[in-house]
């Protein structure tokens, strides 16, 4: 098997590393910055303890704060409009994944032109882009070291990844303490969006030995952190491995790519707004238990990793409860485990059913080939 692995320039992780920021855009020459975060990461005054380093090594910075959650094309298209005519030379995505999602977006707007449609799909950005900086403020997207910007097309009713080699961030500064006054409804949904990255990754079919080491250990210090970050943010420690897991499943399914799981989330996400980690928290058992025929074995090893006491169980067994074992760690962190439960009506899942057959990135890395059938099982099941 042929595969290769894709990194930003540079990642940089620990306790006090944002201190670190302003020498890092000095290497870059850059001048003119402008940082890209989300209304609630300014109103915590993260956005002005970033700006200060930079401001601290004579670069000039404006914030634009207005980054929304689940971003969409028209919204960052207008971000490109009001920020075209200023020169900036390094752009800091300081957020969730959708704060790093729009920084990425503008980088090739700002630098290129055109709408982001234009280049939604794989590799359909022209060249570089305004290089960027990424400073997750959660634990969970992985956005900070991948290569893919998600933004919601509400023309077509659809989310569009813009996936290309030029989105990779110049520098990845992953500071745990800018986690720590994460709010434990987000650690849950981002720590679970986290989890399913490392898990669906390490069960899919591009998984390979690389992403498989990541994979594994992400996924042993996503569950050996999560339900004490949830329940206690100020457990510094937990805080600190939740950071590391996310940054580590990011950078293996950045390379090894995500699954069905991701692939009904989508749909979940656009049409009900459903905040992307509390929808693959919920549907992660269900597409497991579908799909465990397609990949017995490593199901089986999720499960272990998950918990499960694996005396006496076959490989099958043993795979049927990791699937109880997720949803048990889903609930344990306040992720609902019913549709129903997010007031999404059951006439509307035979239309999420069939628009998750269109995500066919995602669906052609599922352990197990899924039917218009398969998925709408599922459906119904997480109903
Ligand atoms: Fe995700």
């Amino acid at each position: 098997m042929i595969y290769q692995i894709m990194l930003p320039g540079k990642i940089r992780f620990g306790v006090g590393s944002l201190d670190t920021l302003g020498d890092e855009a000095t290497k870059l020459a850059a001048k003119q910055v402008l940082i890209v975060t989300d209304p609630g990461v300014y109103q915590a005054g993260l956005a002005d303890s970033v700006k200060e380093r930079l401001s601290k090594a004579k670069l000039s910075v404006d914030i634009f704060s207005e980054a929304e959650p689940e971003p969409t094309f028209p919204r960052l298209n207008a971000a490109a409009e009001q920020f075209g005519k200023e020169s900036y030379d390094l752009l800091v995505g300081v957020g969730g994944g959708s704060s790093m999602d729009t920084a990425k977006g503008l980088s090739i707007l700002l630098a290129h032109g055109g709408k982001g449609q234009d280049y939604g799909g794989v590799d359909k950005v022209p060249g570089s882009g305004i290089p960027i900086f990424t400073l997750p403020t959660t634990a969970g997207t992985g956005s900070e070291v991948t290569k893919i910007a998600i933004f919601g097309d509400p023309e077509k009713g659809r989310k569009l990844g813009i996936v290309s080699p030029y989105l990779f961030a110049r520098l990845a500064l992953v500071d745990p303490t800018l986690t720590y006054r994460c709010p434990p409804k987000v650690t849950a949904a981002s720590g679970i969006d986290a989890l399913t990255h490392a898990i669906e990754c390490y069960t899919g079919n591009k998984a390979n030995t690389f992403s498989d080491a990541l994979a594994v250990e992400a996924i042993r210090l996503i569950v050996g952190n999560l339900r004490t970050a949830v329940k206690n943010g100020s457990d510094k420690e937990a805080r600190n491995r939740m950071s590391e897991g996310a940054l580590i499943a990011g950078i293996a399914f950045g390379n090894s790519g995500v699954a069905a799981v991701h692939a009904l989330a989508y749909p979940l996400g656009s049409r009900f707004h459903v905040p992307h980690g509390v929808a693959n928290g919920l549907l992660l058992p269900y597409v497991m238990e579908c799909n465990l025929s397609g990949n017995l074995p490593k199901y089986a090893t999720v499960a272990q990793m998950l918990g499960v006491e694996m005396e006496g169980l076959s490989l099958q067994e043993a795979a049927q409860k990791g699937v109880e074992a997720a949803k048990a760690l889903a609930d344990d962190i306040g992720i609902p485990l019913h549709l129903r439960d997010l007031g999404v009506p059951k006439e509307a899942l035979e239309e999420m059913a069939v628009a998750t057959m269109d995500v066919t990135r995602l669906l052609g890395n599922n352990p197990k080939e899924l039917t218009l059938d398969d998925v709408r099982r599922i459906w119904q099941n997480a109903w």
